[in-house]
């Protein structure tokens, strides 16, 4: 049941501190706080290059997961959503890590790109939550997201399961290529360990997530905003708002915002920037004095750092507590998914069960 909760959503976004530490368990030797993997039938130090596929929210974890493998362990990525991944027919070298990301691994278009990277020789590592899935069966190897049952049409902790894995990969991979000194894993394990607490304490920016939601209610468009690995929480928080509240929102990588959608911004459409502390906090920043200038509301998702250098322009905030800049896209996913939540409640809507949507599209 839902456990007092209002609805499904609510429940598995309270269980999010629980689930990235369940996956870190199974991801994270105690004694030597050093990521282990299982066993792999290819060697991470070797595969010339990624491809990762996925629909929906995992696509987005899936995004992060490239921008955490091109810089923590130079390997060159390319991504795609799997609708478009299977009819591309891309050059792929033999021997390539194929990496699927599905909640249900019974996702249609998932699975054909699946079957397709399998013709060309690709190595198939699924990261999925449920273990005795379609495409667990169908993968040389599954790193299981420890997420337990996601009843909730919307994805919540599925997906910072998904990222909590994809960062733990990234690290192997980045110590079997040599690009990650024993100090500097070390510093990525503390910040991943740190999390489950962190992520509790997310739950007591609830009055500022309510007051954001009664803005965002009122409104028929939304803008949100990110940079580098927060692009794509901004994506998932804009999937987030659509899927459950039926409000048009639109993720942009905030210098793309100048290119155009620039030219939308008034007081009518909120700005939903995810804006922590970490070395592009300054470009966001300045993109975000610019939609100020031209009077945009500002709703910053942001952490004590942050909240400094950005409390002067904001109409409100959610301040989260400092940590590591890659440990931040898992932390600053779950207020984002809570003010969609939010919202939702706020306009009624049907929220574990939103109309026209299924919860795995076993269809193409
Ligand atoms: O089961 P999957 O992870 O493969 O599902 C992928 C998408 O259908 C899914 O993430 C969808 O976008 C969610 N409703 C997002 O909340």
């Amino acid at each position: 049941g839902k456990d007092g909760y209002r609805h499904f959503m609510e429940k598995e976004l309270h269980e999010h501190p629980l689930v990235i530490g369940q996956t870190l368990q199974r991801m994270v030797d105690p004694a030597s706080r050093r990521v282990v993997l299982p066993d792999l039938p290819f060697d991470l130090a070797t595969v010339p290059r990624a491809v990762i596929t996925a629909c929906g929210s995992a696509f987005y974890a899936g995004m992060v997961g490239r921008y955490w493998l091109e810089s923590i362990a130079q390997l060159p990525v390319d991504i795609d959503v799997a609708s478009e991944m299977r009819y591309r027919n891309p050059p792929l070298t033999a021997g390539s890590l194929g990496l699927l990301i599905s909640q249900s691994g019974e996702t249609a278009d998932t699975l054909a790109a699946l079957r397709s990277l399998r013709q060309k020789a690709v190595h198939i590592l699924s990261v999925l939550n449920v273990e005795h899935s379609t495409m667990a069966r169908e993968s040389d190897v599954v790193l299981g997201t420890v997420a337990g049952p996601e009843i909730s049409v919307a994805s919540t902790k599925a997906f910072t399961a998904q990222l909590t894995v994809l960062a733990c990969l990234s690290i192997a991979t980045a110590r079997a290529r040599g690009t990650l000194d024993a100090l500097a894993e070390e510093e990525l394990v503390a910040a991943l360990l740190d999390l489950p607490s962190r992520a509790a304490d997310v739950f007591a920016q609830g009055d500022a997530i309510r007051r954001m939601a009664a803005i965002v209610a009122e409104a028929r468009d939304v803008l949100y905003l990110g940079r580098g690995s927060m692009f794509p929480v901004a994506m998932e928080g804009a999937l987030k708002l659509k899927e459950i509240s039926y409000i048009h929102a639109e993720a942009y990588a905030a210098g793309e915002m100048k290119h155009g959608p620039i030219s939308l911004i008034d007081r009518t459409v909120p700005i939903v920037a995810s804006a922590p502390y970490t070395p592009l906090f300054d470009k966001t920043l300045s993109n975000l004095q610019e939609a100020k200038a031209r009077g945009g509301r500002l709703l910053v998702f942001t952490d004590t750092k942050g909240a400094e250098r950005v409390s002067a322009i904001a109409e409100d905030m959610v301040v989260l507590p400092h940590v590591h800049e890659f440990a931040a896209p898992i932390l600053q996913t779950i207020p984002v998914q809570m003010l969609a939540y939010e919202v939702a409640v706020l306009k009624g809507t049907d929220v574990d069960q939103p109309r026209n949507l299924a919860k795995s599209v076993t269809v193409e």
